[in-house]
């Protein structure tokens, strides 16, 4: 889809529908857009009778005969006033994109960037929308024998807000637009199922945007070349699967300044997590197919990062793997030596994200890196704690927290910050290796992060327990493209 924002008189060029939005107060807020009389008299007499009220994500569609505006109205409900909260822009904006999409409009004008917005920017709004838009356009069908009809809307135009210039507006738009395209790319890696999206597939994918982007450089390492590391933690994991495991290393290059040392990010690729020979029960065991989405996160800000070549380093380094039982699998009270140098007694095969993320985690250092934020399903406890609101966030580094709560804050997708006080560490305590896999019931959160940190004291790091957030379950089953926004907002915001 094309995107394109408009001003002045290109906001008088006719489309084929016409995004407004109205509030319960005072009705119309669309003081930017030409309307005739007539149009106006329409809106207000709508309002007026309550056939639109205004109340935050209601819609009501009004064709228009004779108007050289537009053939159709599309009315969004932005709630009581404005300047409106920004949750509830969002919502009427969501609202408004699945209305949208559901006419055949080819072409339409989106005039709700400039409704004003508590605490917000326009270009805020122009990212966001755009976002939304684009978001509301991904279609999972590629395991489908009927694929999707194409969509008809075609462009977009949206109407600038006034008081930023028209560069900083144009990059929010192109910021809005990578971020969806990473979104997409994720959602897609996380909806398709296990047997397709395996580590070879990741891999294979990747060294695919290796090619597209003129920025990035791409290696996958195969077993051999992790054995040679002594990567025996990540190792361990996929023993008992027929699936190699890989560990996918994505860099961009935005910056020819000497020595920029990078951003890194490490996402968890367990491409199916049936726990292993600690088996998971059979009921919604299908969603662990989504236990790839810290992976697919980092490869669509990696995608994003590359479509905006943003100025700055950044590495990704994915650890991507599948747990399954067999004659092969790691048993219960193995113990593996990391590439660290620390042994690891496996109490259960189940907490495999953080076996996996430890090695990529210490493969990490060699870079450097300025921050790592590693991104993973990695507790049921995060679902327990959270639900699909807060991704759960743990760090050894405040102001890296502080900066990735705001900008959770303002980009809406928002991170919590949990204690990773000293009193976890000592239930991660083994009788037998340097230390265990599990820290018993409690905190289950919490000692995951506890287990990593023993593989980040070199750099300033943050975690993010992705569990409930990567995807929706029941009727809505599907991959959220969650925290991509966070994460190439974050990018964003760093200097070379
Ligand atoms: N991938 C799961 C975490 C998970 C569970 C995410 C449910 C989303 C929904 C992870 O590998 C896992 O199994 N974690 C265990 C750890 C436990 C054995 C210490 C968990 O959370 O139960
Ligand atoms: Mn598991
Ligand atoms: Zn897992």
């Amino acid at each position: 889809m094309k995107f394109q924002l408009l001003a002045d008189k290109n906001l008088g060029k006719k489309h084929d529908c016409l995004v407004l939005g109205v509030c319960q107060k005072t009705g119309l807020l669309a003081e930017d857009i030409p309307l005739d009389d007539k149009l106006a008299a329409l809106i207000k007499s709508l309002h007026k009778a309550g056939d639109i009220k205004g109340k935050a994500g209601e819609t009501l569609l009004v064709p228009v005969a004779d108007s050289s505006l537009t053939d159709r109205l599309l009315l969004v409900g932005i709630g009581e006033s404005a300047p409106a909260e920004a949750k509830i822009w969002r919502k009427a904006v969501r609202a408004a994109a699945q209305a949208l999409n559901k006419t055949p409009a080819k072409t339409a004008l989106v005039a709700l960037a400039q409704v004003p917005v508590k605490e917000r920017d326009g270009e805020w709004a122009v990212t966001q929308l755009t976002m939304e838009l684009g978001n509301a356009q991904y279609r999972y069908d590629q395991t489908k024998s009927k694929k999707a009809p194409p969509l008809s809307l075609k462009s977009v135009g949206i109407a600038a807000p006034t008081g930023s210039t028209k560069k900083s507006l144009d990059q929010a738009l192109q910021a809005g637009q990578a971020i969806s395209a990473g979104m997409s790319v994720t959602r897609e890696l996380g909806n398709l199922p296990g047997n397709i999206c395996t580590p070879s597939y990741l891999a294979q994918r990747a060294t695919e945007m290796g090619l597209k982007y003129k920025s990035l450089k791409v290696k996958a390492l195969t077993e051999k070349q992790m054995e040679r590391l002594g990567m025996g933690s990540l190792l361990s994991v996929g023993h008992g699967s027929d699936q190699e495991s890989r560990l996918i290393v994505i860099e961009h290059k935005g910056t020819t300044k000497a020595n920029s040392r990078p951003y890194c990010l490490v996402g968890k690729g367990i491409t199916f997590d049936t726990g292993g020979i600690s088996l998971k029960p059979g009921l919604g065991m299908d969603e662990m197919k989504f236990d790839m989405c810290g992976a697919a996160s980092v490869i669509g800000t990696m995608t994003a990062v590359a479509e905006l070549n943003l100025p700055i380093n950044v590495v990704a380094v994915i650890a991507a793997a599948e747990n399954m039982p067999s004659g092969r699998a790691t048993k219960p009270g193995d113990i593996v030596t990391s590439m660290s140098g620390k042994t690891i007694e496996i109490l259960n095969t189940d907490a495999e994200g953080r076996l996996v993320l430890c090695d990529a985690l210490t493969y990490a250092e060699r870079f450097k890196p300025k921050t790592v934020i590693d991104v993973a399903t990695l507790t049921g406890a995060a679902v327990a704690t959270f639900g699909d609101v807060n991704t759960a966030m743990l760090s050894n580094h405040d102001p890296l927290a502080d900066e990735l709560f705001k900008i959770g804050q303002t980009t809406l997708d928002t991170v919590w910050r949990l204690p990773m006080s000293d009193e976890y560490q000592a239930l991660l305590d083994s009788n037998f290796a340097d230390i265990a896999n599990i820290g018993g019931p409690k905190a289950g959160t919490i000692t995951a992060a506890c287990f990593l940190s023993r593989f980040t004291e070199k750099f300033q790091w943050a975690h993010l327990d992705i569990a409930g957030t990567a995807w929706f379950g029941g009727a809505l089953k599907g991959a959220t493209g969650r925290p991509v926004p966070l994460l190439v907002e974050y990018l964003r915001q760093q200097k070379a």
